[in-house]
């Protein structure tokens, strides 16, 4: 053994690694963890005692981010006054939720519907998506940064990419119907927002969606199982969102997702009919900072399961060398650029190799870096 090196750090890391293997090698997730009776929380899944330490020193604040009623959207008086809804909510918390926002109630609950249906089918049937292999358009896994994080997340996600290479016959029958028509309704969504937000800007309606902001978007269905000791546990840790933009639909029981305010985590209770719309990296960068994507988390429940489905507006992530910068129309002599130009291939890149805790990616493309990002 070398000298310094402490066996023993080495020893739990190397149990760790093959307790992650051997839970992955499973492909049940932990769904299948949970159906096997379980009343302790596997170490793979307990937080760092300084995390939990630190978090009984967090205050939790008691406000709630705006909700932004949608409806008359076209209509140009109310248009002006929701511009300036979203643009405010926009600006300070990076969050709100909508609601009149024209995806029917039915497609809504179809989609929970179709997810509970596909993570609770028969567990060999599931196993056939299980994948790490990010180029696969559909893929099931659990915790998307296992082998990188500190913690293992308290859910199992399915992630569907619905670019140009979309094939419906790929998606798992228990949920194709469900999965293609949400699918269709959250891309007229996302270019009404990405419209409003265009002008929240100042800019033309269809400004965000020539950048092709919106163009190929994904799904990440997940599925939050009941936790046996939720207050050792993390649903899905603290991070921001990469892409342009998020909208976040999640069932009406289980409250769970929190957003990162001033220092507090502020629950973001469902609330009927809304959907949670949230702004990610690449439009605080392209806004120059004006839009902000904040930090935000889900948390593990004692109750559930709790069902999300998270829709990623990220761009062109397959076109490497488009580059993405501060809009030029938004730079003047006293708001110079912040950021650099980042290169859509480096930026996913970045973000693949990186687990979701610690620092924040966005910080690496300020013209004045808070540190180094690992070498391309
Ligand atoms: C995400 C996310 C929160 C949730 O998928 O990026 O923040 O409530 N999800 O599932
Ligand atoms: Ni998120």
């Amino acid at each position: 053994m070398a000298q310094g090196i402490d066996s023993s750090a080495l020893y739990q890391q190397y149990d760790r690694m093959k307790m992650l293997k051997a839970f992955d090698d499973t492909k049940a997730g932990v769904k299948g963890l949970c159906d096997s009776g379980l009343f302790q929380l596997p170490q793979i899944f307990v937080r760092p005692p300084e995390e939990l330490a630190a978090e009984l020193k967090h205050k939790k604040g008691q406000v709630q981010v705006p909700v932004i009623d949608l409806s008359g959207v076209d209509d140009c008086g109310r248009r002006k006054q929701i511009v300036e809804k979203v643009r405010s909510a926009a600006e300070t918390w990076g969050f709100f939720q909508v609601v009149s926002h024209g995806i029917p109630q039915s497609v809504c609950d179809g989609m929970i519907d179709g997810v509970r249906c596909f993570h609770e089918q028969d567990v060999d049937e599931k196993k056939k998506y299980y994948t790490r292999d990010t180029t696969k358009s559909v893929r099931y896994q659990s915790s998307y940064d296992l082998f990188l994080s500190k913690t293992a997340t308290w859910k199992d996600t399915l992630t569907i990419s619905c670019d140009s290479s979309f094939d419906r016959d790929e998606l798992p029958s228990v949920c194709r119907d469900s999965i293609v028509e949400y699918s269709e309704h959250e891309e007229n969504l996302g270019n009404i927002l990405l419209g409003l937000l265009s002008e929240a800007l100042g800019l033309s309606t269809d400004f965000l969606g020539k950048m092709e902001c919106s163009k190929g978007h994904r799904l990440h269905c997940h599925y939050y199982p009941a936790c046996p000791e939720p207050e050792l546990a993390i649903g899905t840790g603290k991070h921001s969102d990469a892409g342009f933009l998020t909208i976040l639909l999640q069932n009406q029981l289980v409250c769970g997702l929190q957003v990162l305010c001033g220092g507090q985590w502020i629950d973001i209770e469902p609330v009927e009919g809304a959907l949670v719309v949230n702004i990610g990296d690449l439009l605080q960068l392209v806004s120059n900072g004006k839009l902000r994507s904040n930090e935000h988390r889900a948390i593990a429940n004692r109750m559930g399961p709790r069902i999300s489905v998270a829709c990623f507006f990220s761009g062109p992530i397959d076109e490497r060398g488009k580059i993405y910068g501060p809009i030029e129309e938004l730079i003047t002599k006293q708001n110079p650029a912040v950021y650099k130009g980042v290169a859509m291939g480096d930026y996913v890149m970045n973000f693949l190799a990186t687990g979701m805790e610690d620092y924040r990616a966005l910080d690496y493309y300020k013209i004045q870096p808070s540190f180094e990002m690992y070498p391309l």
